[in-house]
C-alpha cells in the first residue's frame, strides 16, 4: 500500500463516518415519528437488497406490499424514506384540497439529477418562485388556445410524413413498428414546438435516441448538449437577426418556445438562463411529450388491433365526421366522443407511468394519521387507483364503453380535481401542464391512423400484453401491425 492508497482508505473512511452520523440521526428522529408502516429493513440498506432480491421492477412489487401494508406505507431505500400512498381519497386530500403542502419535489431527487443541467427543470424544481416562473411561462408559450392554432401547421406537416413512413414501412417489412413511428412523429411535433425549426429525420431520430438515454442514465449529458446547443445557437442568431421565417426555420420569432428562454430572467438563476439551462428546458419538453404519448398510442392500437369491432366503430365515427377522403383536422376530433372514450379507457387500463413524479411535503405534516416528514419521498401510486374493483367494474377489461352515456368512467375527470377515479396526468398543484396538448397529439394520430388504415395483427407477431418499465410503462415486446389502405 503506498501513501496515495493510505489518503485515499482514511479519506474514505471519513466520509464513511460522516455518512453514518447523518443516516443514524435521520434514522433516530424518524424513530420518535409515527411513519406509515411498511417492511421491516436492514441497517444502512432499508428494504433496498428485498427490493432488488424480487427481481422485478419496483413499480409492479406495490401491488403486493399495498395488499399488505394498506392504504399507505414506508419503504426505506438506503437513506431515502419513500412513503407510497395508494388510496383514491388521501391522494385527493394531498394533491387537491391540501395541494400546496405536497407540491414540492425532494431536494436531492435523482429525477433532477437525471434531466438537469444546473438543477433547472419545471419537473425537478422545488414548489416555488422558479417553479412558478418556468411553468408560468411553459403554459403561455406552449398550451395556451392561441398557441395551440398557432402551430397546428406543426401536427399537419408532421402527421403528413408519419402516415407516409408507416406506408413505405408496411412496404418495406410487411409490418408497421408502431411504438417507434410514434415516437418519431410526436418527437419532431415536439422539437419543432421547441426550436422553431423543421429538422432532418436523421436530426430527430439522433434527439429522440439521445434523450432516450439521458431518461435511463446510460448516456453522459454531454451528448446531449452537443446535439441541442447547434440547435439554440442556430434560432438565437435567427431571433438575433430579426429574419423573417424561411424553408428551415419555420417559425415566426416568439412562435417557438426556445425564444420565451432566450427573453426569461428568472432572478432566482441571476438572470439570463445559460444555454445549458436551455437545454436542461427543451429536453425536457421533448422527453415527458415522447414516451408518455407514444405508449398511449401503442396499448391503444392493440387494442383496436385484437378487436376489431371497436376498431370498426371508430373508424365510422371518423368517416361520419370528415368523410371516407376527407382529412381529419384538429378540431374534428375534439367532436368524436367514441375516440374520446378510447383514449380514456386507454390511459385508465394501461397509465404510462404507475406512479407520479416525486413529491415532498414544503414542511412536516400530517396524512391518513401518520407523520410525513418534508425530506420524504412521497410516491403516488395512481395504477392501484384505476385497478381498484371498488371503483371500477371489471378494472382489467378494456371497455371505451364505460366512458360512454351509462357507463361507470362516464362522470370520471381524468384531471383529479373533483376527486380521484384515474390520474394519468396527476392532480393539482404539479398535473401535467401539457395534458391538453398531449390529448390532442394522440387523438389526432389515432384518427388519422385509422382513417387510413385498417389495422390487423401481423401473423409471426402476435400482440403481446406483457408489460416493462422503461421510464413509462410499455409492451415487452413492441407492437407490429400491419395495415391495409382503406381507399
Ligand atoms: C399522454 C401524455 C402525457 C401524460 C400521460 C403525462 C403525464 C404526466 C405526469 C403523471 C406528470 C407528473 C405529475 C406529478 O408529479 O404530480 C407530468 C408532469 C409534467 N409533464 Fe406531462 N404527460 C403527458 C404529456 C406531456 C407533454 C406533451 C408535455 C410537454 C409538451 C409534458 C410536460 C410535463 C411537464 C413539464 C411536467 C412537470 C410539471 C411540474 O412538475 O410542475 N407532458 N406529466
Amino acid at each position: 500500500m503506498d501513501l496515495t492508497d493510505v489518503f485515499i482508505f482514511l479519506f474514505a473512511l471519513y466520509f464513511l463516518n460522516l455518512w453514518w452520523r447523518r443516516y443514524s440521526s435521520g434514522r433516530s428522529s424518524q424513530c420518535r415519528l409515527n411513519i406509515p408502516p411498511g417492511p421491516k429493513g436492514w441497517p444502512l440498506v432499508g428494504n433496498l437488497l428485498q427490493v432488488i432480491s424480487q427481481r422485478r421492477h419496483f413499480v409492479f412489487l406495490m401491488r403486493d406490499l399495498r395488499k399488505k401494508y394498506g392504504p399507505i406505507f414506508t419503504m426505506q431505500m438506503g437513506q431515502r424514506t419513500m412513503i407510497i400512498v395508494t388510496d383514491e381519497k388521501l391522494i385527493h386530500e394531498a394533491l387537491v384540497q391540501r395541494g400546496p403542502t405536497f407540491a414540492s419535489r425532494p431536494p436531492d431527487s435523482p429525477i433532477r439529477l437525471m434531466f438537469s443541467v444546473g438543477k433547472c427543470a419545471i419537473n425537478s424544481a422545488e414548489y416555488g418562485p422558479l417553479w412558478r416562473t418556468l411553468r408560468r411561462n411553459f403554459v403561455t408559450e406552449l398550451v395556451t388556445p392561441t398557441r395551440v392554432k398557432q402551430c397546428s401547421w406543426i401536427r399537419t406537416w408532421a402527421m403528413e410524413n408519419h402516415m407516409k413512413r408507416i406506408q413505405k414501412e408496411s412496404v418495406e417489412k410487411g409490418y408497421v413498428e408502431v411504438m417507434s413511428q410514434c415516437r418519431l412523429a410526436i418527437c419532431s411535433i415536439l422539437i419543432c414546438l421547441c426550436f422553431g425549426a423543421k429538422i432532418s429525420e436523421e436530426k430527430i431520430k439522433n434527439i429522440e435516441n439521445v434523450l432516450k438515454d439521458v431518461m435511463l442514465i446510460t448516456s453522459p449529458t454531454k451528448t446531449q448538449l452537443e446535439c441541442l446547443v447547434p440547435l439554440i445557437r442556430n434560432r438565437r442568431a435567427f431571433v438575433d437577426a430579426k429574419e423573417s421565417p424561411n424553408e428551415e426555420m419555420v417559425s415566426p420569432i416568439g412562435a417557438a418556445y426556445v425564444d420565451s428562454l432566450f427573453a426569461l430572467k428568472p432572478v432566482e438563476r441571476g438572470g439570463e438562463l445559460k444555454d445549458e439551462e436551455i437545454v436542461t428546458l427543451c429536453s425536457e419538453i421533448v422527453s415527458a411529450g415522447t414516451d408518455t404519448s407514444a405508449t398511449t398510442l401503442e396499448w391503444a392500437l392493440l387494442h383496436l388491433v385484437t378487436d376489431q369491432n371497436i376498431q370498426e366503430k371508430l373508424y365510422e365515427e371518423v368517416v361520419g365526421a370528415v368523410g371516407k377522403n376527407g382529412v381529419v383536422e384538429e378540431d374534428d376530433v375534439t367532436k368524436m366522443p367514441y375516440l374520446e372514450a378510447i383514449v380514456k379507457e386507454t390511459l385508465r387500463r394501461h397509465p404510462p407511468g404507475h406512479f407520479l413524479l416525486s413529491h415532498a411535503a414544503v414542511k412536516d405534516t400530517e396524512l391518513g394519521g401518520y407523520d410525513i416528514p418534508s425530506g420524504a419521498y412521497v410516491e403516488f401510486y395512481t395504477a392501484w387507483v384505476t385497478e381498484n374493483p371498488e371503483i371500477w367494474s371489471d378494472p382489467s377489461e378494456f371497455r371505451p364503453e364505460r366512458f360512454l352515456p351509462g357507463g361507470d368512467g362516464v362522470n370520471a375527470d381524468w384531471t383529479g380535481t373533483r376527486g380521484v377515479t384515474m390520474l394519468p396526468f396527476g392532480a393539482g398543484r404539479r398535473i401535467c401542464p401539457a395534458w391538453s396538448l398531449g390529448i390532442l397529439h394522440i387523438n389526432l394520430m389515432l384518427a388519422r391512423m385509422i382513417h387510413s388504415f385498417k389495422w390487423i395483427s401481423a401473423p409471426d407477431s402476435p400482440p403481446d400484453p406483457t408489460e416493462t418499465y422503461a421510464f413509462t410503462v410499455v409492451m415487452k415486446n413492441s407492437l407490429k401491425a400491419q395495415i391495409i389502405s382503406r381507399d
